[in-house]
This record gives structure tokens, sequence and C-alpha cells, in this order.
């Protein structure tokens, strides 16, 4: 790791191409031994640099809305599927140009709807609905992540699915799972089978969401594979599964470096370059605690990992190395492709960290860098610039400013 590593300037989050496409052969062989198609929710994942790698081993994408869509439109050749908790009547109209797999929330956004998707898309329409299976499976933070959850707002239930509802749709879409292992997927499929036997008669299609972490070295694919194969013989149906975390898991890095080392403390806090609220959100929201290069049980060096914003929750987590950090030294932390990219913010002013890849030969390159104009053109438009790059020079020249480093 250490070649690439002192080529990286921090913070960057680094997608490892040869862990992605580990991940993607997985999705491939579910793929052939079963005949389902898998789409990358983009959700998780919108990079889309590396969209053309995704779309070699995948179907096409699932969007969360208008924006997400035409981002695959635009970079992903492949089907662009869309679910949203409800559309507005311009997201409609902005999204049918290039969309004509819709998942609709309730009956009434069908009802809205889906006559203006058919009549966009003709034969090739394909509207779904969703379905809520009441079955909880989701173990970690149930409240914020369980689609099933008590009050959800995912979905109807099987008591809506009357002959004359599934006559207007071809898919019923079951998004239940969040990072469940095969056992999960399994008794997903098979509550599927036994409350609504009669809808799954009459759809061709059948999404089962995302959530099924079958990259996970727990998860048993092949029992999951037995599961599709099993409901496809017979109801006769096609499968989608529509994967963000499964696909990118263990994917890439977030690389910062230690800015200081606070060190009165009972165990020395080492605040870095990085900060969790604003580059690992889930770490806060979830909450987990992501693993870091070089931590074992036996270091000696233990320390506090810590972010640079006001949050006194703006923390990582504590971490021991065999080695003590040192100030300008660089910390890996695992697993940062996953809903971590789409979700970072500049709050505190935080610069976003680069875009990077880490190819199969060991090479490292910067994909894209952020800079203050991306921080300034999310909070207003300015007509003046108040502080221009000369006038900053200007000052710093006047100051006699030291250069660093
Ligand atoms: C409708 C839908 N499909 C797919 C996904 C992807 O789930 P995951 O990243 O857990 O595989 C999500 C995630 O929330 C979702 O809401």
């Amino acid at each position: 790791m250490t070649q690439w590593l002192s080529r990286v300037q921090t913070p960057a989050y680094v997608a490892d191409i040869e862990a992605l496409k580990q991940n993607l052969a997985v999705a491939a062989h579910i793929k052939h031994e079963t005949g389902c198609r898998i789409l990358l929710a983009t959700k998780s994942f919108a990079m889309f640099e590396l969209f053309p790698l995704f779309a070699q081993g995948l179907d096409g994408t699932t969007a969360s809305g208008l924006y997400e869509a035409r981002l695959a439109h635009e970079h992903f050749h492949g089907e662009i599927h869309a679910y949203s908790p409800a559309y507005s009547d311009q997201e409609i109209r902005d999204l049918l140009p290039f969309c004509n797999h819709l998942y609709f929330n309730s009956l009434s956004q069908l009802e809205r709807y889906g006559p203006l998707c058919r009549a966009a898309h003709g034969e090739r329409s394909q509207l779904g609905l969703r379905v809520n299976p009441q079955l909880s499976l989701v173990k970690n933070n149930p409240d914020l992540y369980d689609p099933s959850a008590p009050g959800s707002r995912f979905g109807v239930f099987k008591e809506s699915l009357t002959p004359e509802v599934l006559a207007t749709v071809d898919a019923l879409h079951v998004h239940n799972l969040c990072e469940n292992m095969a056992e999960d997927s399994v008794r997903l499929i098979h509550h599927l089978m036994n409350v609504m036997p009669d809808a799954l008669e009459a759809v061709e299609t059948v999404n089962l969401g995302g959530g099924h972490y079958f990259t996970h070295p727990d998860y048993e694919v092949m029992a999951l594979i037995e599961a599709i194969n099993m409901l496809q013989a017979r109801f006769n149906v096609n499968t989608i599964l529509e994967p963000g975390g499964a696909l990118t898991f263990n994917g890439g890095y977030l690389v910062a470096s230690v800015l200081d080392i606070v060190d009165d403390r009972a165990v020395p806090i080492a605040i870095l370059d990085v900060s969790p609220t604003c580059h690992m959100p889930d770490v806060l929201e979830m909450p987990y605690r992501p693993e870091v290069v070089g931590d074992s049980p036996q270091g000696r060096h233990r320390y506090v990992l810590a972010g640079k914003t006001c949050l006194s929750g703006d923390v990582v987590g504590t971490y021991a190395f065999d080695a003590p950090l040192q100030v300008g030294g660089k910390v890996v932390i695992k697993d940062m492709l996953q809903y971590t990219i789409v979700k970072t913010t500049t709050f505190n002013g935080m610069p976003l960290p680069d875009l990077g890849v880490l190819e199969e030969d060991g090479t490292y390159r910067v994909v894209h860098s952020f800079g203050y104009e991306d921080f300034k053109h999310r909070l207003s438009k300015m007509p003046m610039p108040l502080l221009t790059e000369s006038t900053l020079q200007e000052f710093q020249t006047a100051l006699h400013w030291p250069p660093f480093g």
C-alpha cells in the first residue's frame, strides 16, 4: 500500500479498481446462475468516471429521482430504472424522455403518472409498484434503515394488490433489506411466495431491491441463487436486484493526514484533515466504527481519531497502532466508497476530498479535485468577489509571509 499512498494528497477518496472488480465478479456470477438483472443503485455510488467499469458487468442503474437518472443517461449505457417515494409533475415530465422503468410508492402516484409513462413509451414502458412486505429483517438501526418498520412510508400492503391494480403494472418492487446476509434474502423471498402468490403470478418481473450484502465474506451467495431460481421457476417471473452497498463494499478508502495530536488527554487525540460528519456521515448516522489500516488489538499506541469541525462528536473512533502517529503522517480509513462520496458536505467550510482511482497496476490518479469555488457556489450567487486570488497574494506579499513546508 505504501507506494501509491505516498502519492496521495489528502484528503482523498481512493476507489480501488481491483476490489471493485472482485465485487462485480460476484454480481456476474449471480447473473450467470439465475439470469436475473442487476442494477447499480446510484444513490450509493455515483462517481461516474467509473460507470463504464460497472456497465461492463451490470444491466443498468436505478435512480432515486431525476438527477441520478439523468446522470445514468449521460454516462452509464444500460437500463435506467427509477423509484421515488413521490414524484412531482415536473419530475415525471423531465424523467420520461429517458426513463421507461418507473416504480411507484402508492396507488395514487401509479394512477396519476402510470398513464403518462405508457403514453410516452408504449410497449417499452415498465411500471412497477413498491410493496411493503411487513417483514422486519434489518438489524442495524432499524428506525433509520428498516423499510418494514412500523409507520414506514414505503410501499403498499398486500391487501392493495387487487386484480384490478395488478392488471396495471408489470413489476412488483420489494426493497426491504440493508446490509443483510443470505438467510434474510432467502427469508424475504420465501415470505413473498407465501403471502402474495397471486400477485407474483400476475406480474412479469419482481425487483427484489437492494440490501443483499452478497460481497460480504459471510454471505452465502449460493443460498441467494437458489432462492431466486425457485421464485423464478415457481411464478414464471424475471427478477431484478438493485444493490448499492454490495457493489462498492470494501471498494476504496478515505486517506487523511494527521494535523495535530492533542496529547494531554487519557487517550491522545489525533486531529485529521477529514471529518466524519462531512466525509463519512454514516459513521455518525448508523453509527459504526470503520476499520483503519494498521489498527490492531495488540497496538501499543492508542489514539482517538477525530475530525476537524466544531462538532464535539465529530470522532471516528479509538484505534491502536504499532507505531506512534506523526503529524503529517497518513491514516487510511477502509470501506469508504459506499454512501460516502454522494453524501459529503462542506460544513465548517471543510474542503471536499479529492476523488482518486487506484488502478490494478498500482498507479494512482486523481479524477477530480475540489476547491473554494465548490464550497462557495452552493451557498449564494455572489455578484462580486470580495477577495480575489490576486488581492490575496498582494496581502501575503505585503505581510512578508514565509512559505510553509
Ligand atoms: C429503493 C432502493 N433500492 C436499492 C437500494 C440500495 O440498497 P443497498 O445499498 O443497501 O444495497 C436502496 C437503498 O436505500 C433503496 O432505497
